[in-house]
């Protein structure tokens, strides 16, 4: 297994891994079509035999010196083993090479295993955003500076 960069014909696999993994404002088999074909983007993956077990998507914004981490995700049967540590580093790492001085992110309020990992990787919170999510639910802005 290794971070990998997805192929154009993985969406369906990520939307098969987003379905198991968010009961909320998934991501469309469309939009990761969109995600792997045009955007300006950071999409790395972990595959495992003919599954794709984990990734994280970046995006990068016109006239922004940040990139925003839309989205990271681990199969439930692979949890707590590391892959979202070795996706972050290497989102963060990719991030840095392109000279980018900041990453962004939201997630949930009562998410702790996200927080929990943003804030080991030394990443800091901002203001709560009351109604984020689809379901109303409210987010927690984070962000990280890049030092070089
Ligand atoms: C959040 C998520 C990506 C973590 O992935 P993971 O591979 O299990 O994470 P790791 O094994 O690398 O764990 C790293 C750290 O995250 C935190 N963490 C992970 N799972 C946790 C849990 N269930 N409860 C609390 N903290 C947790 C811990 O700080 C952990 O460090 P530790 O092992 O030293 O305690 C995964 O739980 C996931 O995909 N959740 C659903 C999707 C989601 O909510 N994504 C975020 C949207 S922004």
């Amino acid at each position: 297994m290794a971070v990998e960069t997805p192929l154009y014909s993985d969406s369906k696999l990520l939307f098969k891994l987003e379905s198991e993994c968010f009961d909320y404002d998934q991501i469309s088999q469309r939009q990761f079509s969109y995600f792997l074909t045009k955007a300006k983007s950071i999409f790395l993956v972990y595959r495992q035999d003919s599954e794709i077990t984990a990734y994280i998507l970046g995006l990068f914004r016109a006239r922004s010196q940040s990139v925003y981490l839309y989205s990271l995700a681990v199969h439930p049967h692979s949890r707590g083993h590391g892959l979202g540590t070795i996706l972050l580093n290497a989102f963060e790492k990719n991030v840095r090479e392109r000279g980018y001085m900041m990453m962004k992110a939201h997630t949930k309020v009562g998410n702790h295993a996200m927080l929990s990992l943003f804030k080991k990787s030394g990443w800091m919170t901002g203001h709560v955003v009351p109604g984020f999510y689809t379901d109303g639910t409210d987010a927690i802005e984070l962000f990280k500076r890049i030092f070089v």
